[in-house]
Parts: structure tokens; sequence; C-alpha cells
């Protein structure tokens, strides 16, 4: 299902959103974080910051970051199965850096699966570049370490 532009909305996650954020992290991740990591980080992590995009009440993906003075991290960002390749994670992404780029930001960074070849087209796209391995990052697989050097790029 294809949803128009004026039908979505990026918003700051919230805790109502939880049950559907989990539910698609589940779908999407090997090692999915927990509900309660989640809430803590809504709750109690003055650095971070969560979104969301919504059709009215449903929740279609989410990303969330870290910041730290003029750097961000992106710690994840997912798209329910059912929506993905129509445009919504560069959506989401996009979202983060504008917000990271409000801020003040100047290097974003992240770590991808090296096997994640969606991810790090995606992210290629809006200008990440691939600066190091960390070995075994993901247990028995290396992560791609990726950062957007200029948040001029983006948009
Ligand atoms: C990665 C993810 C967020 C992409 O979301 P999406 O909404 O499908 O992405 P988009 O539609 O915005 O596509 C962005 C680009 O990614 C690439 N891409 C997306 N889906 C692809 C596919 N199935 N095959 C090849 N490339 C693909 C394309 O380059 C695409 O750009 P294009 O459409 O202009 O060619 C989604 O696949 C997902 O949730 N995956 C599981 C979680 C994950 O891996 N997260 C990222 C790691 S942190």
């Amino acid at each position: 299902m294809v949803l128009l532009q004026k039908e979505l909305n990026v918003e700051p996650m919230g805790m109502s959103d939880l049950f559907e954020v989990v539910a698609i992290e589940r779908q999407s991740y090997h090692k999915p974080w927990s509900f309660f990591l989640f809430l803590n980080e809504l709750k109690d992590n003055e650095y971070a910051d969560y979104l969301v995009l919504k059709n009215e009440n449903t929740v279609i993906g989410y990303g969330g970051m870290w910041n730290f003075y003029q750097y961000s991290h992106i710690t994840n960002l997912a798209v329910g199965p059912n929506f993905r390749q129509k445009g919504y994670g560069t959506m989401i992404l996009k979202a983060l850096l504008k917000k990271a780029e409000d801020k003040g930001v100047i290097r974003v960074t992240l770590e991808v699966r090296g096997t994640n070849d969606i991810a790090l087209k995606m992210y290629g796209k809006l200008g990440f570049e691939s600066v190091g391995i960390k070995k075994n990052y993901y247990g028995n697989e290396d992560a791609v370490l990726m950062s957007l050097n200029s948040l001029k790029d983006f948009h």
C-alpha cells in the first residue's frame, strides 16, 4: 500500500506507539530491542530522539538517534515489512537528519551489518560513507561503520 505524503506524519515517538514499534522491531532485527529498552530511551535518555512515521494512528516505521554535542549516532531505523520500498525509510532518515541539523550537529554515524545491502544502499544514497569495520560487532558478523560528514547534502 502506498500512502500519500499528506496522509503521513513524522512525529516524536510516544509511549502509546511502543507496542507497534516493538512489533516492527521484532520483524526487522536479528536481535530486537525490547519494549523496556525503548521505554527507557523515551523516559530516561535525555540525549535520545526517537521519531515515528504514522498514517493516522498506524505506525509505518520509526528511527532513533543519540546526540552528543555536535555528533549524532543513529541507533535504529525500521519500516514495517508491508510498507517497504516505498520511500518511507528515506523519509524517516531525512527527518532524523533534519533534527540533527537543527541541533547544530556536524557528523552523524551509524553501524549496519555488512550483509545488509538494502540499508547500505539507503544510507549511501543520502551521503553516508563507509569509514570502518567493527569486527564481530554482531556476534559472528562484522558491522560497517558509516558516517555522514556534511549535513548540507542530504536534503
Ligand atoms: C532498511 C529499511 C529501513 C529501508 O526502508 P524502505 O522504506 O524500504 O527504504 P526506501 O523505500 O526509502 O528505499 C531507500 C533505498 O534503499 C534501497 N532499497 C530499498 N529496498 C531495497 C530492496 N528490496 N532491494 C534493493 N535495494 C533496496 C534502494 O536504493 C532505495 O532507493 P531507491 O528506491 O531510490 O532505489 C527497511 O528495509 C527495513 O526496515 N529493514 C529492516 C531493518 C534494517 O535493516 N534497518 C537498517 C539497519 S539500522
